[in-house]
C-alpha cells in the first residue's frame, strides 16, 4: 500500500491509499452512533467485506444489510425494503449506514441514509474503480425511476470517505474499463494533459489505472466544491452523460444491457461530434477521444432503427420535444462549456454519427 493521502473537501476528508477497517474504527472512535448498519450488494459481502471486517473491531456489532447487484435495485423499491430494515432493526437519527460497494451502492445507500428519519450520517466506502474517481465523490445519491436514471434523489455528503484500493483486485475488467470511461472525462473537460497521459495507457488494468485515482478524485473535486449543488459550473462534469443515460436506460431492459461507463463511453462520442459541430472543437480531437473509446470499449449494440427511440429518452419529458436540451461539450480538450443548447435533429445526428463511426 502507498503512503496514504488525505483530501479535504468542505464537507469530509477522502482518504486514499489507507486500510478501509483500520480507517473506518479510528473514524468511529471519534464518534458515538446509536447503531452501525453496512449496506452491500452480495458480491461486495462476498469479496470486500470480509477485507473490511479483517481489520475492524467495531464492525463485529454492525447489522448487515445486503441487496442485489445490479442497475435495477438502485430504485424506490430496494429503496423502501431498505428503510423497513431499518425501521426494524431500531435504527434512528444517532445511526450510521456504512455504504460498502460500488456506484449502485453508494448512489442508493447515500439516498436511504439521507431521507430515513430525515437524515443519518453515512459513510463511503467505494469498491469499484468508478465508485472511487467519480460515484462515492460530490453528494448526488439517488435512485432510478423505471428506466430513467436519476429521477428521484438528494445532494447530502457522507460524513468519511475510506478508498482502499485493495478491494479491487477482486473486480472484472469491464469495471476496470468502465470506469475509464469517467477518467477520461476528467481529462476531456478540465485537463487536457491527463487525458493525453490516460490515452497514452495500452492497456488497462489495476497497474495502469491506479495510479491516476487521485488525479480524478481531484478534478472532480474541484467543480464539485466550486458548485455543490450544480447550480452551474459543476454541469461540466455532466458530459457524454446526457446520450449516456439515454443509452443506458435504452438497453437497460434488453439482453445487452450496457455498463454505465460503456454507456457514458458511447454518449462521449456523440457529444465529441456535437463538440466540433456546435463549439468548433477542432476535428482532430474529436477523433483522437473516438479513437481511444474504440479501441477500449464494446462498441456494436446500437442500430439505426433505434436511434429514434434513444433520441426521445434524451427528451423523455415529452413536453419537451421542439424545444432545446442544454448540455456540457467541449470547446477543446481539456475545456468545457456549460448549457449549450442542442436539437433533437442535432442529437439523432450525433447518433447517426456513433452508429455510422462503430460500424466502421
Ligand atoms: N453519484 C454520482 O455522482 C455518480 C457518478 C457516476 C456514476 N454513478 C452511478 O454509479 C453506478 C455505477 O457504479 P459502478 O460502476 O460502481 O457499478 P456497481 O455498483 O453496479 O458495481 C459494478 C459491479 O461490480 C460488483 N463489485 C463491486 N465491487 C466489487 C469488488 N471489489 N469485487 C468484485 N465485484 C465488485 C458489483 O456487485 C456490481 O456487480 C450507476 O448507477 C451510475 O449512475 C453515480
Amino acid at each position: 500500500m502507498n503512503q496514504p493521502t488525505i483530501i479535504q473537501t468542505p464537507e469530509y476528508p477522502i482518504l486514499l491509499d489507507v486500510n478501509a477497517g483500520q480507517s473506518l474504527d479510528a473514524f468511529l472512535n471519534t464518534k458515538a452512533y446509536s447503531k452501525l448498519f453496512v449496506l452491500m450488494d452480495e458480491n461486495t459481502y462476498a469479496h470486500c467485506y470480509p477485507l473490511l471486517a479483517a481489520d475492524s473491531e467495531i464492525l463485529l456489532e454492525a447489522e448487515l444489510l445486503v441487496i442485489d447487484a445490479g442497475e435495477e435495485n438502485k430504485s424506490i423499491a430496494i429503496a423502501a425494503q431498505l428503510w423497513e430494515s431499518l425501521t426494524e432493526a431500531d435504527a434512528d437519527r444517532h445511526t450510521l449506514l456504512i455504504n460498502l460497494g460500488g456506484g449502485i451502492v453508494s448512489d442508493l445507500g447515500g439516498f436511504v441514509a439521507s431521507t430515513f428519519k430525515r437524515g443519518m450520517d453515512f459513510v463511503n466506502i467505494p469498491t469499484t474503480l468508478l465508485a472511487m474517481v467519480d460515484a462515492s465523490i460530490g453528494g448526488k445519491t439517488g435512485v432510478n425511476l423505471g428506466r430513467f436514471k436519476n429521477q428521484i434523489g438528494v445532494f447530502s455528503s457522507p460524513k468519511h470517505l475510506i478508498i482502499d484500493v485493495r478491494f479491487l483486485e477482486t473486480l472484472a475488467q469491464e469495471q476496470i474499463v468502465s470506469a475509464f470511461a469517467e477518467m477520461i472525462k476528467h481529462g476531456l473537460i478540465a485537463d487536457q494533459n491527463y487525458y493525453e497521459e490516460l490515452a497514452a495507457i495500452p492497456h488497462l488494468d489495476l497497474k495502469t489505472l491506479t495510479p491516476h485515482i487521485e488525479k480524478s478524485i481531484r478534478i472532480k473535486k474541484q467543480f464539485v466544491d466550486q458548485d455543490p449543488n450544480e447550480k452551474g459550473l459543476r454541469k461540466a462534469l455532466n458530459f457524454g452523460h446526457s446520450i449516456g443515460h439515454a443509452l443506458e436506460s435504452f438497453f437497460m431492459e434488453t439482453q445487452n444491457p450496457l455498463l454505465h461507463g460503456e454507456a457514458v463511453a458511447l454518449g462521449m462520442i456523440a457529444e465529441a461530434y456535437l463538440s466540433n459541430k456546435l463549439l468548433e472543437m477542432p476535428i482532430h480531437q474529436l477523433k483522437s477521444i473516438q479513437e481511444l473509446i474504440k479501441t477500449h470499449f464494446k462498441h456494436q449494440r446500437i442500430k439505426a432503427d433505434q436511434i429514434e427511440a434513444i433520441a426521445e429518452l434524451v427528451f423523455h419529458d415529452k413536453k419537451k420535444e421542439g424545444k432545446k436540451l442544454n448540455f456540457s461539450l467541449l470547446n477543446q480538450i481539456g475545456s468545457c462549456k456549460i448549457n449549450i443548447q442542442v436539437s433533437k435533429k442535432e442529437i439523432e445526428n450525433a447518433l447517426k454519427y456513433i452508429v455510422y463511426e462503430l460500424s466502421n
